[in-house]
């Protein structure tokens, strides 16, 4: 129970800002009087959307009579100014990158081809299991909490043809980062990685000539889009044990902090803190991912873009940094090119160096493949001329023909 939970007349009620209601929740008191509100004294369950709608009007938070409340509330890390979110630095690593890597890789494949068959699901009108992808997202949950940085390097592998389902997964393991940053519990993270998980799912319903288009979508199209917001809510209100965290943010994650956003315009404080932690991994897997109407920006110009929307207020600022400061500063499976001219994928990062992570040399100074060169940059400064030997660029992924897919194995079996 948090410090502004508080006990009245026997019943147990908790503080829950706006954009945390969920329906199923029981409202027994109010930030303000209720004679300044059209709501009943007495109390009143939340029955749909549009009742949250009503409160979020009149109030900032209200109390929940958690006896009451029909449905398990999403996390309760309520925001309430800079740093407010990070609770504990995150549990050291407690596995080594190539060994989680193998462990990592099915899960991946688990989660993948589970939401393939969701997809399948939802265009042939059948309601999906979210307990499904909690049992799924619980064992990426748990691969990241040992180590981030392998669940980190397969969220970097791009397949063109397959948009949806890889996002899904990229966005899930992102937010889950996040999640690990500012210090969440296991149950924490396995909501937040369902959230990320399913925010997406009403694209199934847009038209692939939409979805898919090579130029601008014209007004109508994007009209179209945006609606998958709401496609995404109607999915998952209709599913099978179902979970109200997942359709808020299915429903809000194209909501901004400034109320620029859509479908609702909700302001910052309406929004959930997993709804805020799925619009940065949203946003930062959509600008380094390579779509048929554009081509994926490197780790570098997406940690600057997304600073700028949290400057524009389009994305919580205090998450944004603790986001960027998970990531590092090359993040395990970016493609760098050295000092040297060679060409390299960043295995894991060094703590103490930064600047200086391991690498898996792939291409040598003329481009050509070179096979089993794995170099610590904490060790190697320079190279055997003396001239200092480090990375002075990224590459967007893709590039020089690269597709980590490649290497997995490899690398497994080098450390394994
Ligand atoms: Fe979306």
């Amino acid at each position: 129970m948090r410090d502004d939970s508080r006990k009245l007349d026997y019943i147990e009620q908790v503080k829950v800002p706006v954009g945390e209601l969920a329906i199923g929740m029981f409202v027994s008191a109010l930030d303000r009087p209720w004679e300044e509100t059209p709501f009943l004294f007495q109390g009143f369950e939340i029955k749909e959307e549009s009742d949250i709608d009503a409160i979020a009007q009149h109030c900032r938070y209200v109390y929940i009579d958690s006896q009451r409340t029909r449905v398990l509330r999403p996390s309760y890390g309520t925001p309430g100014g800079s740093g407010s979110y990070f609770r504990h630095p995150p549990a050291p690593r407690t596995t080594a990158f190539a060994k989680e890597l193998e462990v990592a890789v099915t899960a991946r494949a688990k989660t993948s081809s589970l939401i393939k068959s969701f997809m399948d699901d939802i265009k042939f009108g059948r309601s999906i299991d979210v307990q499904l992808a909690r049992s799924a997202v619980s064992e990426c949950v748990a691969s990241v909490t040992r180590n981030p940085e392998a669940m980190m390097f397969l969220a970097q592998i791009r397949h063109k043809d397959e948009y949806t389902s890889e996002h899904s997964f990229d966005v899930c393991v992102y937010a889950i980062v996040l999640g690990r940053q500012i210090g969440m519990q296991p149950n924490e993270l396995e909501n937040l990685g369902t959230c990320g998980l399913l925010h997406d799912m009403g694209k199934v319903s847009i038209p692939p000539e939409v979805l898919l288009k090579k130029g601008q979508l014209t007004d109508e199209e994007f009209a179209l889009m945006k609606k998958h917001t709401l496609f995404g809510r109607d999915i998952l209100m209709s599913s099978r044990n179902l979970f109200s965290g997942a359709v808020d943010v299915a429903y809000a994650h194209h909501e901004n902090m400034d109320g620029s956003g859509y479908p609702r315009g909700l302001q910052g404080h309406q929004l959930s803190q997993n709804t805020r932690i799925v619009a940065v991994a949203d946003r930062y897997d959509a600008i380094t991912s390579e779509r048929v109407y554009q081509k994926g920006r490197t780790h570098m110009e997406a940690i600057t873009l997304l600073n700028k929307a949290a400057s524009k207020q389009h994305l919580d600022n205090s998450l944004t940094v603790g986001f960027v400061s998970a990531l590092g500063v090359f993040p395990a499976g970016s493609i760098v090119e050295l000092t040297s001219g060679e060409i390299a994928i960043v295995l894991s990062q060094n703590p103490q160096h930064r600047l200086r992570p391991q690498i898996l040399v792939v291409r040598d100074s003329r481009q050509l493949p070179v096979t089993n060169r794995y170099v610590d940059l904490a060790e190697v400064e320079t190279d055997a001329d003396g001239t200092p030997y480090k990375i002075k660029a990224m590459h967007h992924a893709g590039s020089f023909g690269i597709h980590l897919t490649d290497f997995q194995q490899e690398i497994t079996k080098a450390f394994g």
